[in-house]
């Protein structure tokens, strides 16, 4: 029976309790997959895997943006890859029937689901470690390696601006800009100083955050098309986090983001 060890452990006890789960799973598959038919353990894996994969990687990915994870969206891809193979071995043994289900089907779970545990787990879990596991002891934050960075707020609410200003500039940044709407944020992205990244709301009006991403990336100023920008938002729709990404975010986080992360995040998000 497998365990969940150390080297496989996060450091977030709602990943990790999410993690047992998948455990769980695995040695009920093993453990029946000796005894019952083939037909009964694959169907009730691969609906347990299905509904436990939609739960789980979207609480994961919450977690990630909370914690300013930086590698988001690949970490997101290789989530709905691990999905897109459960279905489609679905629908090959019970909704299309092009294979058989016998001895071969067993061993094409067990792989999926190593796959998962060893190649995704192992992997790609582990590498968030340090960004969402609670420190050990409070860390220092790490400042802007800039001495001269300049960030650019736009949001319409003040006191969301104000929170941010603050944090940016105790970490160091030379200069905050803020503007209350994407008109005026823009106008101060094409001005002087050019902010060496912008922080965007995602909501806003009449201009929102994908928006002012889109004019940023079309710019035609190679100098302004490459500012990093970070979108915040109070939603959490999948179909709005990947259409603000596709606009040309280089990260979309919520607006009540754990700060611990912010200076590690900002140096890797000017240096790229
Ligand atoms: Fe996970
Ligand atoms: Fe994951």
């Amino acid at each position: 029976m497998l365990e969940l060890t150390d080297d496989l452990r996060i450091g977030h006890p709602v990943i990790d309790a999410d993690h047992q789960r998948l455990i769980e799973i695995i040695n009920e598959f093993l453990e029946h997959s000796k005894t019952e038919n083939n037909s009964q353990v694959l169907h009730e894996t691969l609906k347990s895997l299905l509904a436990y994969g939609r739960d789980h990687f979207a609480r994961e990915e919450r977690i990630q943006r909370q914690c300013l994870y930086p590698h988001q969206q690949g970490h997101h891809h290789e989530h709905k890859s691990l999905l897109d193979q459960v279905r489609e071995i679905a629908r090959t043994y019970f909704i299309a029937k092009t294979k058989p289900l016998n001895q071969a089907s067993v061993t094409e779970v067990n792989e999926l689901l190593k796959a998962w545990l060893i190649g995704h787990v192992k992997k790609y879990d582990t590498s968030m470690r340090d960004w969402v596991a609670a420190p050990k002891e409070p860390a220092a934050a790490e400042r802007l390696a800039s001495p001269d960075l300049a960030a650019l707020i736009i949001g319409p609410d003040p006191q969301s601006r104000t929170r941010l200003a603050e944090l940016l500039t105790g970490l160091g940044a030379a200069r905050v800009l803020q503007a209350a709407d994407g008109f005026k944020g823009l106008e101060l992205a094409f001005g002087d100083p050019v902010p060496d990244l912008v922080f965007c709301d995602l909501e806003m009006e009449p201009m929102d955050g994908a928006a002012v991403a889109g004019a940023l990336r079309c710019s035609g100023k190679a100098y302004i098309s490459r500012i990093p920008l970070l979108l915040l938002t109070a939603s959490d729709d999948a179909d709005a986090i990947q259409n603000a990404m596709n606009a040309g975010a280089s990260g979309l986080y919520p607006k009540d983001f754990d700060p611990r992360n912010l200076g590690r995040l900002l140096n890797l998000a000017v240096k790229t």
